[in-house]
């Protein structure tokens, strides 16, 4: 009899320990469970940075800014004025562009190019390109 009341408080005890395993074990699924949900919906990932996964960061990703080629930026925003030279921009095809950076440098070319200069506006309207998506716009430019 006693015997038995031992193996009852033992198979009870592991009953009761199971049930706090388990318990524990749902709530640290909970806890996965509501930092998924409220977690972020984006993270923002600076071109080339490796805590991105170089490879996602340098894969056309489709989305909003990076990715882009300086051919496609060029043509989305730049070829405006560029191609035809509108209000004395540098013309697309010509040594115009060469001969500014061989007089200014490409940090000032950079930089007009960023923040604008004269009647060339900031980001030349393209306010979702990144710096290196201007830069690869100009190097279109350049290299045409
Ligand atoms: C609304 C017309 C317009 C658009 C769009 C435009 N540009 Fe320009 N850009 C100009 C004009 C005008 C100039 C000449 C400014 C001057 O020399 O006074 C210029 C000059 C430049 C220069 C030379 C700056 C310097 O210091 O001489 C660069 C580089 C340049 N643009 C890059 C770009 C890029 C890259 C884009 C597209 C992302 C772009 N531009 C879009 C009008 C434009």
């Amino acid at each position: 009899m006693k015997k038995f009341a031992a193996k009852a408080a033992s198979a009870l005890c592991a009953f009761g320990l199971g049930m706090a395993l388990t318990a524990s074990v749902q709530a640290a699924t909970d806890k996965e469970a509501i930092i998924e949900r409220i977690k972020p919906v984006g993270s923002v990932c600076i071109q080339g940075d490796e805590s991105c996964g170089g490879a996602t960061a340098a894969a056309p990703a489709g989305g909003a800014s990076s990715a882009r080629s300086g051919e496609e930026i060029y043509t989305g925003k730049c070829a405006a004025c560029h191609a035809s030279g509108v209000l004395g921009a540098p013309k697309f095809g010509t040594n115009e562009m060469q001969l500014r950076l061989d007089e200014k440098g490409m940090e000032t070319l950079l930089s007009h190019a960023i923040n604008g200069f004269n009647a060339m506006p900031p980001r030349g309207t393209c306010s979702d390109c990144s710096d290196d998506d201007i830069q690869a716009a100009i190097d279109y430019m350049l290299e045409n």
